[in-house]
């Protein structure tokens, strides 16, 4: 009998076919709906990729305000979950809060409803989720945290209200700018382990809800999302314990003792620059002047990316530049991997669409290497 291929961590198993979105490494480009995620991110503010994302095509301008419009006024959440981050104990993450925020969410539909997993109510379900995780998140942290909370405004842009909505304060132009383009270049990504926890999730015709919980427990490892959060406590702790002039020992010394540099290297483009970082990293400079050891931070930044490439031949995934630059726009490190499931759960809606509209369940084998044979 011929024995079946065994791909430790599905390296390189094609999972599914899609139309939403294609890590095109020859040509180092991200394909997302046809068009190059970093033209869209560059040219395009993030509700109109969100929009492309869902809907499959960009939007005219019309569309374009309106599905501006749609996510800022249906951002407000239930009463009960704003009383439910009050009930939780106070060490829950805000990551674990979100979790069980969209789970939550659930529980306003039908039973019935909930059983519906047609286009137009999963369409609709994407985009109320889309709308409502910024809130839920921020809340979330708010309240875990002893701060009032801060209620979405209708009234200002998805990227504005969002920072609004950390700080209280409405944001000038320029971090609106800088949050809106990272939060597009986290908008898709193909096949990462989250969207395919969702895609598993959602192949047994199990809500979009329950789908994008699991995408939530997915990316909350430090393997994936939590990746911005670790990387950005590793250059605090290379700037406490000496600044830029002590990164490369730093460096080094965590390698000797083969633990992983958070924020680079990335299964698909393992040996070559993530165009997101790529693009991001410019931005560096740029904020630096935001917060008082930003020029530090970015001198640390570029340390370690030299080393990491010298003895590894590692490069920067997107998490790296992302974990700095939002620290250099004032947001809680608590908040960073929230914010990520934030902005793919444009991506985590296409995808679950697309998942049931042509199912097929997930149902891998395994190669036993157990024993047998054993009786009672
Ligand atoms: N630091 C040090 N060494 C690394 C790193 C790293 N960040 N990443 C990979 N390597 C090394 C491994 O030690 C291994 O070397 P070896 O063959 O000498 O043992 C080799 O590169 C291959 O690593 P694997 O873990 O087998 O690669 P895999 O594809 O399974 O892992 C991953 C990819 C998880 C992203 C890995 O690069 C990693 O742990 N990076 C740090 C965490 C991170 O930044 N995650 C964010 C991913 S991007 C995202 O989610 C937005």
């Amino acid at each position: 009998m011929e024995m079946p291929t065994y791909r430790p961590g599905l390296e390189g198993v094609i999972a599914t076919t899609t139309s939403v979105s294609y890590l095109d490494v020859d040509i180092e480009q991200i394909l997302v709906r046809g068009y190059d995620l970093i033209e869209l991110a560059r040219e395009l503010k993030y509700s109109d990729v969100a929009y492309l994302v869902i809907y499959g095509n960009l939007p005219n301008s019309s569309q374009s305000e309106e599905f501006a419009k749609e996510l800022t006024s249906k951002a407000e959440i239930p009463e009960e979950l704003y009383r439910l981050f009050e009930l939780m104990p106070k060490n829950t993450s805000v990551m674990d809060a979100l979790r069980t925020g969209v789970s939550f969410l659930s529980g306003y539909e039908s039973p019935d409803r909930l059983g519906n997993n047609s286009y137009d109510t999963n369409l609709e379900r994407g985009i109320n989720l889309l709308a409502k995780v910024p809130t839920i998140a921020v809340s979330a942290y708010r309240v875990l945290h002893g701060l009032s909370v801060v209620r979405p405004n209708p009234n200002i842009g998805y990227s504005e209200n969002f920072l609004y909505m950390i700080t209280g304060i409405l944001p000038d132009a320029e971090s609106t700018d800088a949050f809106d383009k990272i939060h597009t270049c986290y908008i898709e990504h193909e096949m990462p382990n989250s969207t395919f926890a969702a895609r598993v999730i959602a192949s047994t015709l199990s809500d979009m809800y329950g789908a994008v919980t699991g995408a939530v427990a997915s990316l909350k490892g430090p393997l994936h999302g939590g990746a911005n959060e670790a990387a950005i406590k590793m250059v605090l702790e290379i700037l406490t314990d000496g600044g830029p002039d002590k990164a490369e020992a730093y460096t080094m010394n965590k390698l000797k003792r083969r633990e992983r540099i958070m924020g680079f290297g990335h299964r698909v483009y393992m040996k070559k620059y993530d165009p997101r970082a790529l693009f991001l990293r410019d931005y560096i400079p740029r904020l630096a002047d935001n917060i008082p050891n930003g020029m530090q931070i970015s001198d640390i930044y570029k340390k370690v990316e030299y080393v990491m490439n010298r003895e590894k031949g590692l490069y920067p995934n997107t998490d790296y530049p992302i974990g700095i630059l939002y620290y250099m726009l004032g947001i809680p490190i608590p908040l960073y991997t929230p914010i990520f499931l934030c902005s793919r759960m444009a991506g985590l809606a296409a995808h679950v669409l697309e998942q049931h509209d042509d199912n097929r369940l997930f149902r891998p084998r395994v190669i036993y290497n157990g024993r047998r044979g054993l009786t009672i």
